[in-house]
């Protein structure tokens, strides 16, 4: 039974991540502001505000992942210090607090691994996205020091999705109309699913991925590579 801990795990990416963790025998943290609803003898949940609270001290871990971000899209005009500021905060700030948390004891894990989120918009520029690109790319970068300075005991790696079905993104997948002028966007022409991108989430932290390490994935629907 591998120990997995997610920051984020109560919703969107993050819950489908713990989800299919605990179907898979797994032990799983969950450390969000609000709990995932799943009632598993498996799952650990303590409410935490990764801004403000400490995190729960862990002895055996082997894969951390990070999901809080945020969707903060105005132009640039319109984007004030302080959205840049909390942007930096959530995504990159406290994915760093996180790492700082449990590395020692990640790195006494089972192919220990982290996982973080960017997003599509940074290997793709796209109006409006500033604040939240400053912030994923840090996070890019982030992934690639840390999987220099932590190999070859801790693999690092990151997910960089397109818009996708959850929370986060409610308010741009707002009806019919616009997922579908959205889904046309795309090469594959489908609307990105949490599923997709925890089903990613789970093979980098498998056993599958022991080769793999700064590698930012683009679960993407070729958004990012291709112009069909
Ligand atoms: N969905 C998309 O379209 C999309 C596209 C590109 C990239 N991404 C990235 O993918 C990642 C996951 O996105 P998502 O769509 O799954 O987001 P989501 O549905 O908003 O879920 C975010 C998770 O983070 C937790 N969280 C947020 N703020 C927190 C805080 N201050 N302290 C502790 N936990 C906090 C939330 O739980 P609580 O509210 O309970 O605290 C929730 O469990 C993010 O980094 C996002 O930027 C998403």
């Amino acid at each position: 039974m591998k120990n997995i801990v997610v920051i984020g795990g109560s919703k969107g990416i993050g819950r489908e991540i713990v989800n299919s963790q605990l179907e898979k025998g797994n032990k799983c943290y969950n450390f969000s502001r609000t709990e995932s609803g799943f009632d598993n003898q498996n799952l650990i949940e303590v409410k935490v505000d990764i801004l403000s609270d400490d995190l729960p001290e862990i002895e055996n871990i082997d894969s951390v992942i990070y999901c809080p971000g945020s969707i903060n899209l105005k132009p640039i005009l319109q984007l004030k210090e302080d959205d840049f500021i909390n942007d930096f905060n959530i995504n990159v700030l406290g994915a760093i607090k996180t790492v700082k948390t449990y590395l020692n004891n990640l790195k006494k894990g089972d192919d220990p691994s982290l996982i973080f989120f960017s997003t599509v918009a940074v290997g793709q520029g796209m109006p409006f996205h500033s604040s939240v690109s400053v912030a994923k790319a840090g996070i890019e970068g982030l992934t690639k020091s840390l999987a220099a300075e932590l190999a070859p005991t801790v693999r690092v790696n990151c997910i960089a999705p397109t818009i996708t079905r959850t929370d986060m993104a409610q308010r741009i997948l707002r009806n019919e109309k616009i997922e579908e002028n959205i889904a046309n966007k795309h090469p594959l022409k489908k609307i990105c699913e949490a599923k997709d991108i925890s089903d990613m989430a789970d093979f980098l932290i498998s056993t599958n991925a022991k080769n793999i390490t700064g590698q930012i994935m683009r679960v993407d629907g070729g958004m990012s590579t291709l112009k069909i």
